[in-house]
């Protein structure tokens, strides 16, 4: 089993993507740390992994007390931590409105939410790394972080590409990058996954215009991106660093 009781921290673990995260870590021998804001949710993912391999603690990445709490707590129980997946999705009630509709107050909100949290997030984890020795941080960011947005694919829906989006999404590329490069000699990873999107409820027209752009199968599922998270997590990528592999089924070609 490739993750052989490393311990590793899941931000947003009971999300759409966190919680196929889980799965993967659990199925391969993994110690998951589950690093939910809605604890309810986590917890009913918890039952369901039927595993003493899970732990849920409440977190909320954009505070600092709580995310220094979670570290100071795992270390307490495991003395190590093996990685950490930033995959919350924190937004604010205003995100995702038209380009001309976002409020500059709900731009910089949003930005700070997620990309910002993301950092901080990092920082607090790298510096834990740093003293243990050794460390693994996975950014999930997407397609939009890099190309600009397939706004075709959105025509005849409600839907936009969020202006937010591509710029969290983009800035999130370059501090992986940024941080690799600032551990060198240190035995500290830092590389990224940028998915294409994954359905889950979208209109049938937009699934479809979507699938143009892609080579096989159209729109992803959390499975079909687990078995890239589970490579950079396990020893498979050892030397794979400040990197973004991309799983778009070609949807960025
Ligand atoms: N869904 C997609 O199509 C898609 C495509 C590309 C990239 N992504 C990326 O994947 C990641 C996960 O997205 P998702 O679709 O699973 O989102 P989701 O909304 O289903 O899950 C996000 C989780 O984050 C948690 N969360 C929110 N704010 C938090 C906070 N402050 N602290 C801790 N946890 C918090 C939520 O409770 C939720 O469980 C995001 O980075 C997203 O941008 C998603």
């Amino acid at each position: 089993m490739y993750l052989n009781k490393k311990v590793i921290v899941i931000t947003g673990a009971a999300g759409l993507l966190g919680s196929e995260f889980c799965r993967e870590v659990i199925d391969n021998e993994g110690v998951l740390i589950m690093a939910e804001y809605d604890v309810e949710k986590a917890n009913e993912l918890k039952e369901e992994l039927k595993s003493d391999r899970v732990h849920v603690y409440q977190t909320n990445i954009i505070s600092k007390s709580s995310v220094e709490n979670l570290v100071k707590n795992i270390h307490e129980k495991f003395n190590r931590i093996d990685a950490l997946v930033n995959c919350a999705y924190p937004r604010n009630k205003n995100y995702g409105r038209h380009f001309f509709d976002v409020e500059y107050n709900d731009f910089c909100e949003n930005v700070g939410m997620n990309l910002g949290g993301y950092f901080l997030t990092s920082q607090v984890f790298s510096k834990y790394f740093l003293e243990q020795g050794y460390g693994n941080i996975i950014n999930i960011s997407s397609i939009y972080g890099v190309i600009a947005p397939r706004f075709e694919v959105y025509e005849d829906t409600e839907m936009t590409m969020p202006v937010e989006y591509s710029t969290i999404k983009s800035g999130l590329l370059h501090l992986t990058k940024y941080m690799a490069k600032y551990f060198r000699g240190k035995d500290i990873r830092v590389n990224a996954i940028s998915l294409g999107g994954l359905e889950d409820g979208q209109p049938k027209a937009f699934i479809e215009s979507y699938r143009e752009f892609c080579l096989n199968k159209g729109m992803l599922s959390p499975k079909d991106i687990s078995g890239t998270l589970l490579y950079l997590l396990s020893d498979l990528s050892k030397y794979v660093n400040g990197q973004n592999i991309i799983v778009d089924d070609g949807f960025t070609l």
